[in-house]
């Protein structure tokens, strides 16, 4: 049985950075101080009309596939881990594949575990590609959460934004991904939600993003501490062996909680928070691929990945770089 590696990685923030204060001239009401100290984002990222979440993980996947020096035909798996789909259907794994150019036949699905989406994603990916079954696969994390919000709630429209961003995982000889866990609690399928559809040709419930922020705040330190520590126990390794954690980017009091609760300094993890906001399942494969770039996240580096998100869902990928 072949192991799975991360041969590539790529990422896309569409236009400019849209400041706090920025919100607050187009009449939100808040305040920049509010958002910095509750939250730690400064900035987050707007896509503009005419750009759909299959493009901006169209731009991440040809940039992973760049740093992977390969072409899109040499793809054999493709998975879109998103909850702002450009349709219904198509998905937007399929749709993506045609934008790439791809006419190899692989198949292509999306996954929709909401922040959590891309951990399950590159989960699901390694084991198609731990099976023999799959040599190369393409797993994305993309949104455009601000489709979404609800612009008049300022306790959601200020923390969210948009992006993409993708991996290159194929076969190795040696991990790659050490451990992976993926979990999920249905029964909490209320405190962060979009609890509308289409049906008749018209929305039905409501189209909106609703959270219950403390809720979902406590609920998500619990469960990445915990999902932390068993990939770590599950790799046979002990916490001072990570070298970097990138958790999902939501609140950077999360962040700095969830370290505190595993005994990891604030140094090993990467906080993109500040400048992206939370782009739900582009968050993680965002951060990576800025760490990647900037030189933080070397070769033989070990680096823990977790998400936590709507459903709830959450799940964490311990791995080698
Ligand atoms: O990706 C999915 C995961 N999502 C998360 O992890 C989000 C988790 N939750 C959070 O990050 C935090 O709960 C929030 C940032 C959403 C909220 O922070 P909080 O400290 O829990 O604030 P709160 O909801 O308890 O609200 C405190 C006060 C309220 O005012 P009163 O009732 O005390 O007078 C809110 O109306 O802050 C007010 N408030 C705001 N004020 C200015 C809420 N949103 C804003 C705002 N600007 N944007």
């Amino acid at each position: 049985m072949s192991y799975a590696r991360i041969a590539g990685t790529g990422s896309c923030l569409p236009g400019e950075p849209v400041s706090n204060d920025e919100l607050v001239a187009r009449g939100i009401d808040t305040s920049d101080r509010w958002v910095v100290e509750r939250t730690g984002i400064r900035t987050r990222y707007l896509a503009p009309v005419d750009l759909c979440t299959s493009d901006l993980a169209c731009t991440a996947s040809q940039r992973a596939l760049e740093a992977a020096g390969i072409g899109a035909n040499d793809i054999d798996l493709v998975i879109v881990a998103t909850s702002t789909p450009d349709f219904i259907f198509p998905s937007t794994a399929a749709l993506l594949q045609s934008k790439l150019g791809m006419t190899n036949g692989s198949p292509a699905f999306d996954v929709q575990a909401v922040c959590s989406g891309f951990i399950y994603g590159l989960s699901v990916a390694e084991k198609f590609i731990r099976s023999g079954s799959h040599k190369r696969a393409l797993v994305v994390g993309a949104e455009i959460f601000s489709r979404i919000l609800d612009w008049s709630d300022r306790g959601t429209c200020v923390l969210f934004g948009d992006g993409a961003g993708a991996v290159v995982l194929e076969a190795a000889e040696s991990p790659g991904i050490h451990a992976s866990a993926l979990h999920a609690d249905g029964s909490h399928n209320q405190i962060l939600c979009v609890p509308g559809g289409i049906a008749s040709g018209q929305i039905t419930g409501d189209p909106f993003l609703r959270m219950d922020g403390p809720a979902v705040f406590k609920f998500a330190v619990k469960v990445l501490g915990d999902v932390a520590n068993e990939v770590i126990v599950q790799a046979g390794l002990c916490v001072d062996a990570i070298d970097w954690m990138i958790p999902h980017q939501a609140n950077i009091r999360i962040l700095q909680a969830t370290a505190k609760r595993l005994g990891l300094p604030m140094e090993k993890v990467i906080v993109t928070v500040g400048q992206h906001g939370n782009t739900s399942a582009a968050s993680i494969p965002l951060a990576l691929d800025l760490a990647v770039r900037d030189g933080r996240i070397q070769r033989g580096q070990r680096v823990i990945l977790e998400g936590v998100g709507g459903g709830f869902t959450w799940g964490a990928v311990l791995l080698e770089f």
